[in-house]
Order: C-alpha cells, then structure tokens, then sequence
C-alpha cells in the first residue's frame, strides 16, 4: 500500500507516519528528512536547500523530484511508501503520477490531515526529536516519559529545527495555503481523498487514519 499524508506544517505527518512504519511495516518517505540530510552532509543538493528551508520556502521541484525518484528505486520501497511532505505542489504530484506509473507502483489513499493555522504555530513551536533515532516530542503534547531521557533509544540528546519559530512558520503556512492545499482537490477528482480530523489526540488521529486506510486494529 502507498499513500500521501497531505497537511500543513505541524498536522502530524512525521509523528503518524513513523507510528504507521512501525505498525505495519511501511517505509516513511519524507522529503523534509531528506533534505535536512542533505544539509547536514553538506551535499551540492544541500547547499542548494539550506537557506530556502531556513525562510520557509519551497526547494525546486527538479531537486525534489530528482531525490523522490532515486529514493524510489531502492529495493525496501516494496513494502509499501508513505509519503509525508510529497507532494507539496502541482508539478510534483503530476511527476509523482509519472514516476508510479514509471516503477510499476500505484497510489492507493491521500489522507489529508485537517488542523487549524493557530494549532500549528504551538506544535510546531514546542516540537523537539531525539538526536539519535529521530523520535518526535513536544514541549506539552508529548514529553518523553523520563525527562531528557528519549523513550525509544534512551538517548539524552535532543534537537530542534532551525526552521521551527513563528515567523518562519508563518512562511510555511503561507506557501501550504498557496502551493500545496490545491492538491486536496487534485486527489478528491481522482478519486483517492480521505479527509481526517488532525486536531484530536495523536492516539485518536492514528485510529482515524487506520480506519480511513482499512488498517483498523
Ligand atoms: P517538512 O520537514 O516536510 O516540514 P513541514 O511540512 O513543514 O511539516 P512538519 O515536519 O513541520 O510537520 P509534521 O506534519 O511532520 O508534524 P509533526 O508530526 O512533526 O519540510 C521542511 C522544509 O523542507 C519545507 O519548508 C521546504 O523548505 C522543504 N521541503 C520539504 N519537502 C518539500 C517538497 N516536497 N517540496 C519543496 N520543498 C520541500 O508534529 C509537529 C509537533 O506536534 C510535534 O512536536 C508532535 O509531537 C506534535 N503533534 C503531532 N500530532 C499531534 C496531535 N495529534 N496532538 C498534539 N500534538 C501533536
Ligand atoms: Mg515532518
Ligand atoms: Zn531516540
């Protein structure tokens, strides 16, 4: 099964695709992680990123195609992909059309996620993940069990996203509303659209998105 998480910054697409990877074995595709990669390693496609990503901008879509594509061609894609922060325009979801038909894949849901622009800003905010194993946490939504102690890894390191204060989240807002909210109607005339409440307790939203993906404990 490959699906989009489709939702602003901050709608929970990282937290649910990494609770949909571990319970059911689907491999988390995010371009956001990606590129953050890519600038950490200091790649030429990182250096191109950087300075977009600290504004809140939108990186090319060639760039962003061209690592989508080479990502889909390793062999652990089979298990079934679940795209989170892809596609964010219209020229990326018609290449990602392409690029599926290409591979012999086919897209089965887009469940777009529902959270008010207010809501945003506070998760987006107060979001930290674990240095090591990238676990997602929040300041009041969800601390880790032990203070400073990571639940998955135990790990005592965490960090934040230089992108993740209000004015830059305010630039990615505004380029979800201009570039990439468009999509929801794209995917509803195909036919592929589930709509779910994002603004429920991440528990709740992980059983809505079961049900919606007929994946329902
Ligand atoms: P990207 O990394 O994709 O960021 P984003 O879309 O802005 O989304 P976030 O990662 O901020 O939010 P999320 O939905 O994953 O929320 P999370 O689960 O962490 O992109 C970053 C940048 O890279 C872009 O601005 C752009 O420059 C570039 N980029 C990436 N992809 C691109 C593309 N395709 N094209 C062009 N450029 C691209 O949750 C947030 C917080 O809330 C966490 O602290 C979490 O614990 C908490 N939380 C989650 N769910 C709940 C809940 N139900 N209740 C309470 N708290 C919750
Ligand atoms: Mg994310
Ligand atoms: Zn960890």
């Amino acid at each position: 099964m490959n699906i989009i998480l489709l939702g602003p910054p901050g709608a929970g697409k990282g937290t649910q695709a990494r609770i949909l990877m571990d319970r059911h074995g689907l491999v988390q595709l995010s371009t956001g992680d990606m590129l953050r990669a890519a600038v950490k390693a200091g790649t030429e496609i990182g250096l191109k990123a950087k300075a977009v990503m600290e504004a809140g901008e939108l990186v090319s879509d060639d760039i962003v195609i061209g690592i989508v594509s080479d990502r889909l061609d390793e062999p652990d894609v089979k298990a079934g992909v679940i795209f989170d922060g892809f596609p964010r325009t219209a020229a990326q979801a018609e290449a990602l059309d392409n690029l599926l038909a290409q591979k012999g894949m086919t897209l089965d849901s887009v469940v777009s996620m529902d959270v008010d622009d207010e809501l945003l800003v506070d998760r987006v905010s107060g979001r930290f993940t674990c240095a090591m194993c990238g676990e997602g946490y929040h300041d009041t939504h969800k601390r880790p069990e032990k203070d400073g102690v990571c639940d998955k890894c135990g790990s005592t390191e965490f960090k934040r996203r230089p992108d993740d204060n209000a004015e830059t989240v305010r630039a990615r807002l505004e380029a979800y509303h201009a570039e990439t909210a468009p999509l929801i109607a794209y995917y509803e005339a195909a036919g592929k659209l589930k709509k779910i409440d994002g603004m429920a307790d991440i528990d709740d939203v992980t059983a809505a998105l079961e049900r919606a993906l007929g994946k329902g404990a």
